[in-house]
């Protein structure tokens, strides 16, 4: 039998966590090869919670999964874990910017930082979810010492699909025929779904739309806002999408991208495409092996673009400075 691959899990009674571990353990992150235990965190009031989901999980025999451990001590939560998915934190109400939630959310994050670099195993790599996810990436990052910055994540994989679904309904095509699909920046209202550089059979969706007013006007601020318009019309933000969209970030990071296509998720950035470094922003990213990822060079970057991904950076730094007390 293969190694098992040990996936922690924080805010696992909520929400995603709900329609997440089920994938998980059912080898839609990994493979229907790959066995896996689950380490689920909880604060200590939602741990009766949690035991209910395990009930569940263990009603569910699934062959791949080993072990599973629930627990409020982050160190043993961690414990030699190969991905983290940071999840538990308080999700935005109706009327809410993502933003709001960084005084409430943050500093959630910096413990658990500081327990992934003394916990987890040599060869963690950690992507958080909960919002506003970009600059929450960020404060862990900074408190995981000892973990190199290339192995932090924060998602933009639920906005990347929403936007290839978006532009497969208007173009009248499949969503699989919409590649390089790249969101820039932050999760949040200011992101860019780049309809110049994505594609539809491999032509630049902008030239098979053919209407830049609808993709201007329509389509982008559609993109931005999906996440209220899911809270206004469920009550609650989106969760079976967003832990699919969990295990696919999670499913391109670990196997290789098709020759010519890119995927978005919010790295730590090297400086590409006048990012600043250091800062974590989505952007076309690719990987070759299923263990390290690149930015991808040379991809067209128009004025129009420029300036979304510039109020994008802009709102990411001012993130960044109203955290910085936990940097
Ligand atoms: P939820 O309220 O249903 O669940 C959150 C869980 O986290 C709760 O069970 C809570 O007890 C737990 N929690 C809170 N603080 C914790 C801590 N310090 N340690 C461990 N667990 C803790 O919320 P949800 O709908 O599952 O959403 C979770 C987060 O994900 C929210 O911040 C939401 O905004 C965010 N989100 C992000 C994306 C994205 O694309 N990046 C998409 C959807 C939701
Ligand atoms: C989403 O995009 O659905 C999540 O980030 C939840 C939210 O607050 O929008």
């Amino acid at each position: 039998m293969k190694t098992p691959i040990t996936v922690s899990v924080t805010g696992a009674a909520g929400q995603i966590g709900y329609a997440l571990l089920f994938r998980i353990a059912s080898g839609a992150m990994f493979g229907p090869e790959q066995p896996v235990n689950l380490r689920l965190i909880e604060i200590e009031p939602a741990l009766p919670a949690l035991e209910g989901v395990v009930m569940e999980l263990d009603d569910c025999a699934f062959p791949l999964l080993q072990d599973v451990v629930t627990t409020a001590d982050l160190d043993e939560g961690f414990k030699e874990a190969n991905w983290v998915l940071l999840v538990g934190s308080v999700p935005r109400k109706d009327g809410m910017e993502r933003n709001d939630l960084l005084g409430i959310n943050g500093k959630i994050f910096t413990g658990q930082g500081e327990a992934i670099g003394r916990s987890a195993a040599e060869d963690v790599r950690v992507l958080v979810v909960g919002n506003p996810c970009n600059t929450n990436c960020l404060i862990a990052m900074h408190h995981a010492s000892g973990v190199p910055k290339e192995r932090f994540f924060a998602m933009t994989m639920l906005d990347e699909n929403r936007a290839k679904s978006q532009l497969a309904v208007k173009a009248g095509v499949h969503s699989s025929a919409v590649t390089n699909m790249c969101i820039w920046g932050n999760h949040s209202s200011t992101q860019y779904p780049d309809f110049y550089s994505a594609k539809i059979n491999g032509v630049s969706a902008a030239e098979v739309i053919g209407d830049e007013a609808w993709l201007k006007e329509t389509f982008i601020p559609a993109v931005q806002q999906r996440g209220s318009a899911i809270i206004k019309a469920r009550g609650a933000s989106s969760a079976a999408s967003a832990a699919n969209g969990v295990v696919d970030t999670v499913k391109r990071l670990t196997t290789p991208t098709p020759a010519g296509d890119w995927f978005s998720v919010a790295v730590c950035s090297p400086g590409a495409y006048g990012i600043d470094e250091g800062l974590i922003a989505s952007m076309p990213i690719r990987t070759d092996d299923g263990e390290t990822w690149s930015v991808v060079e040379g991809v067209q970057v128009n004025a129009f673009s420029r300036a979304k991904i510039d109020a994008s950076v802009a709102e990411l730094n001012a993130e960044k400075d109203a955290v910085s007390a936990l940097l």
